[in-house]
């Protein structure tokens, strides 16, 4: 069993958010995954902090389908259970899907 360290983690969530976006923007090819499995999968996981509000707001972080690619996977170490590559494929592939359609 992994320990999670969740305080710690959202103590400096500023800043490893960002440095997680910079440590995986390599990832090239887009992922596979099934957009009704990470719908239901975001509703449980990821509204906890915020709501999909932060997807649309005009100053949005994520500017690309790495950076979109990156901060999932940042933020899918957040939630309290710990979240397989495919279920994060899944929420990647449903926000692209519904609200950033990077190609
Ligand atoms: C522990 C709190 C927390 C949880 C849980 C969490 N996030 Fe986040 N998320 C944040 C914070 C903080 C930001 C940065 C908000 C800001 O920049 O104002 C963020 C930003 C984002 C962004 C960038 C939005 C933009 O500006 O384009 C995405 C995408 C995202 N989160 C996806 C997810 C997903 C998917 C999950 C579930 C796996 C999740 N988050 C769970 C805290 C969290």
């Amino acid at each position: 069993m992994r320990n999670r360290t969740s305080s710690i983690g959202v103590s400096i969530l500023g800043v490893s958010l960002f440095l997680g976006v910079a440590a995986t923007a390599t990832v090239d090819a887009a992922p596979v995954g099934d957009s009704v499995k990470g719908k239901k999968l975001h509703e449980t996981y990821c509204v906890e902090c915020h709501d999909s509000k932060v997807y649309t707001r005009p100053n949005r972080r994520v500017n690309s389908l790495e950076g979109l690619i990156g901060q999932v996977k940042t933020c899918s170490r957040l939630p309290k259970d710990l979240l397989s590559p495919a279920q994060v494929n899944d929420i990647i592939v449903y926000l692209n899907d519904t609200y950033y359609h990077f190609k």
